[in-house]
């Protein structure tokens, strides 16, 4: 069943009842400062790095799921009750959660009080607004009392959930509560030592008292759900010394017969410079504060900083979007809305978030991916192609002088993260391919002169050109017995540990290595390199080095022929050597005989095109591994731990990389298909995986229809079609590439814009528009002929076109293509 609907014209998803099948989140900001925010507001926020600046605390592992919030408690009467629905599961009259581009929005209502609650993090600056409005949809008058919640974290989310016995004598907390039209609690525990930030918890109105203190508000042994301060309709105006400071404001709220009022919240993040952090002994510096909440002090400055947002959004959005007026087939409409509008919305906060903090990833583990925040890149380089430059040099910089790369790295630190180290040999690659798309998508080659430091020391700095010519090298230099190149932890199949070898319960696959073979290889990782060399050596005759490009050239051709002789099983590409030398992914394996990385990679670098191999590779794929609800990753799935394989071997069949759906590399199959002219597949691939195609199938899949998730439980386990892992994966930037360069078929490439669609027979036609380098392309593609892939004829501003590479206007205009298929 579903639990709410699209709203297309709002760019919203409408939650429509609370008790969705897990937390359905958004998340607020797009810059520096982010809230995690589900349908029954819960979350939490953080400045920069969700691990070590932390704004309020969130529960992992509660029970009920999604304890941590912004909170609002209602006394109307001697009622009680949480208009989010969570915590107390409040019975309501009417309950509505719009998630939109950047912001969300509950309304509901009770015994004739209606609530609604919009918030968002404004651009430019680091805080949260929340902007709270109460009408009275009575016959009489209401004497409504309001209790704001929210609960601090003190900073380090880690320190934080384990060191208590520190934990629970330093917190601090300042409270101005007589201010004229506002209140405000600041929130300061380590200020007094390291820190010079603060947080503040602030509302534009005079309160009636307040809570900084966890226990006092909700009396000793209730939870969230049973606060006692409300339910005794006072504040004790508590001041937390230690143990868990919160913030609640405590507003009395007069309310005529349909009469509103509105309130803004605001949850902020203020720094100071050293030297001016105290206003006097003891006494934070509130200018920052100060500045912010007068900034945002009426209900006006809030709506007008939301719609800066708003125009912020659309304008993002209109680099690419899907006219679905314009698509014959009616189910096409959901492809519209999750290419012209959620992918995209997705590859943003992937772009941001990498790895770190979602419902499923703690924020507290792991930083920035090297192979992640590359892939990343691909989908979101065409909204801010400026941030994508920054973000490239950032990633460069924890290279290794050898062109191997720290596996991680830390937001805050933008330093790579010795814990994790290095090792996993595909990491390499991952620049030049994020390298290429950004010089496709904006033609800016200067980004190859910037002199990028290796291993963040400014010492061995050298050009972005020389970090891809070691990645290059890397490869060409780290070979196996088969030629193909060695696998190192693990390669994009992270759970691939076959140097790990580790016996030990709770040892960590990702470091480890018991027995380092030196022989272990992976096909993935030579199809990467056949895929990116191409781009690589364009990118040497650009950049006037014809003599690396030559012998990048012949490289990839020693590559190429290695994947021939050593990587073709007979009906599909094998997927590695293990570090005795077996085959894995062949015939002869009893489980994992076919795998799908390496089939779609290298059909994707074009092996076997010519002589029916990737053809073959691709229907084997369907043969094994398709499944109702995508393309498993391996079969047979691993029923048994093996020392030789590591991780993927330890997960129940099924689920992840042991035969889960691993949605993030279904595209590659589809982006494959594309290059066999097989649209109609290609698609079918494409939908399977795609959210807003499962909305009416909530309960099974449990996760937003509106996002991609990681993986979606394969045909082996017992919840087959249920996903998990939601948002932050891999998966949104390649189904954008798969859906908007390879399907539709408009494709950045490094001397214009390619169309080259490849789609359903049955599809008429589409019209998209896209913004390259400087101008709209309008693109109206005609399939009245019933083809799969192939151009008749297109016209440029009603001129006839040679070839299919449309030119690089520049000129800040609208021009109309017309593509007729056939
Ligand atoms: C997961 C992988 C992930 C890795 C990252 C593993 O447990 O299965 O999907 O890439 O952890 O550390
Ligand atoms: C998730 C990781 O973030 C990504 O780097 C990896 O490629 C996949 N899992 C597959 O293991």
């Amino acid at each position: 069943m579903q639990y709410g609907f699209f709203d297309d014209d709002a760019r919203e998803y409408v939650i429509t009842r609370p008790d969705t099948p897990y937390p359905w989140i958004n998340y607020l900001g797009c810059e520096e400062f982010f809230g995690l925010f589900s349908n029954t507001s819960g979350g939490y926020c953080f400045c920069r790095d969700a691990r070590m600046l932390r704004l309020t605390r969130y529960r992992y592992n509660n029970v009920p799921a999604d304890a941590g919030g912004r909170y609002f408690y209602l006394r109307d009467g001697t009622d009680v009750w949480t208009p989010s629905w969570m915590p107390m599961k409040s019975k309501l009259d009417r309950y509505e959660c719009r998630h939109g581009m950047g912001y969300s929005k509950i309304s509901s209502s009770r015994n004739g009080l209606a609530f609604t609650q919009v918030s968002f993090v404004p651009l430019g600056d680091n805080c949260e607004i929340h902007k709270v409005t109460l009408t009275n949809e009575s016959g009489a008058e209401k004497n409504i009392d309001m209790f704001s919640f929210v609960e601090f974290c003190l900073w380090n989310a880690n320190d934080d959930m384990t060191n208590f016995q520190r934990n629970f004598s330093i917190g601090e907390v300042e409270i101005e509560s007589q201010l004229a039209g506002s209140s405000r609690i600041y929130h300061k525990t380590e200020y007094r030592e390291r820190r010079n930030h603060y947080a503040v918890w602030s509302v534009n109105a005079a309160t009636a008292g307040f809570d900084t203190d966890r226990q006092a508000f909700l009396g000793l042994y209730n939870g969230f759900d049973s606060p006692q301060t409300p339910f005794n309709g006072k504040a004790n105006n508590s001041v937390a010394s230690g143990w868990a400071p919160i913030g609640s404001h405590h507003i009395k709220v007069k309310l005529a017969p349909n009469e509103s009022k509105t309130f803004v919240f605001t949850l902020g993040f203020c720094e100071n410079p050293q030297d001016q952090k105290w206003e006097k002994p003891g006494i934070i510096n509130k200018a920052p504060a100060n500045k912010l909440l007068e900034k945002y002090n009426t209900a006006e400055a809030a709506d007008k900083a939301l719609a800066e947002l708003n125009a912020y959004w659309k304008n993002l959005l209109g680099k690419f979007t899907v006219d679905a007026s314009s698509l014959s087939r009616p189910d096409d409409i959901k492809m519209a809305r999750m290419a012209g509008v959620w992918n995209q919305y997705q590859c943003m906060v992937t772009f941001n978030m990498s790895r770190s903090a979602s419902y499923f990833e703690s924020g507290i583990g792991r930083g920035m991916g090297f192979r992640d925040s590359n892939q990343d890149l691909l989908g979101f380089v065409h909204l801010v192609p400026e941030r994508a430059r920054s973000r490239i040099l950032d990633i460069a910089a924890t290279q290794f002088p050898d062109g191997s790369a720290y596996h991680q790295y830390q937001p805050l630190t933008k330093r790579g993260n010795n814990e994790v180290g290095s090792g996993f040999n595909d990491d390499p690659l991952w620049l030049i391919c994020g390298v290429a798309a950004y010089i496709k998508e904006t033609g800016d080659y200067s980004i190859l002169n910037e002199k990028v430091p290796f291993d963040n020391d400014e010492k061995l700095a050298d050009t972005l050109f020389i970090h891809l010519k070691r990645s290059f090298d890397f490869t060409v230099t780290h070979k196996g017995p088969h030629g193909l190149p060695l696998i190192g932890r693990a390669d994009w199949n992270d759970c691939l540990n076959l140097n790990c070898f580790s016996a030990a319960p709770g040892e960590s696959f990702q470091t480890t290595a018991n027995f380092e073979s030196g022989v272990a290889e992976s096909v993935l990782i030579a199809a990467i390199f056949a895929f990116v060399g191409p781009d690589y050596v364009e990118i040497c005759k650009r950049a006037n080095r014809a003599d690396e490009a030559a012998y990048a050239e012949k490289e990839i051709k020693t590559m190429t022929d290695a994947i021939n002789q050593h990587g073709w099983d007979g009906d599909w590409f094998v997927r590695a050597y293990d570090a005795y030398g077996k085959k894995i992914g062949g015939k002869e394996c009893d489980d994992g005989k076919i795998f799908i990385e390496s089939n779609g990679f290298a059909v994707m670098a074009g092996i076997g095109v010519d002589d029916g191999r990737a053809a073959k590779a691709l229907d084997s794929v369907k043969e094994h591994l398709d499944s109702k609800y995508g393309i498993v990753l391996l079969q047979p799935a691993y029923k048994n731990y093996h020392l030789e394989l590591g991780e993927v071997s330890s997960y129940p069949p099924g689920y992840k990389e042991n035969a889960g759906i691993f949605c993030h590399n279904n595209p590659w199959v589809t982006i494959a298909e594309t290059m066999l002219g097989r649209g109609t597949r290609a698609f079918e691939t494409y939908a399977k995986i795609c959210p807003a195609y499962r909305e009416d199938d909530s309960d099974l899949r449990r996760l937003e229809p509106y996002v991609y998730a990681q993986m979606v439980a394969g045909k082996d386990a017992p919840r087959h079609g249920e996903a998990k892992n939601s948002w932050l994966t891999g998966t949104a930037a390649w189904t954008f590439v798969s859906i908007s360069q390879y399907i539709l078929g408009v494709r950045p490439v490094f001397d214009g814009l390619l169309i080259d669609p490849c789609i359903p027979s049955a599809m008429k036609g589409f019209t998209v528009t896209r913004h390259f380098r400087g101008a709209d392309y309008h693109i109206t593609v005609d399939n009245s002929a019933g083809a799969e892939k192939g151009i008749k004829s297109i016209t440029i501003d009603g001129k006839a076109q040679e070839g299919n590479v449309l030119p690089i206007f520049n000129d800040g205009k609208i021009h109309k293509i017309m593509v007729i298929m056939g």
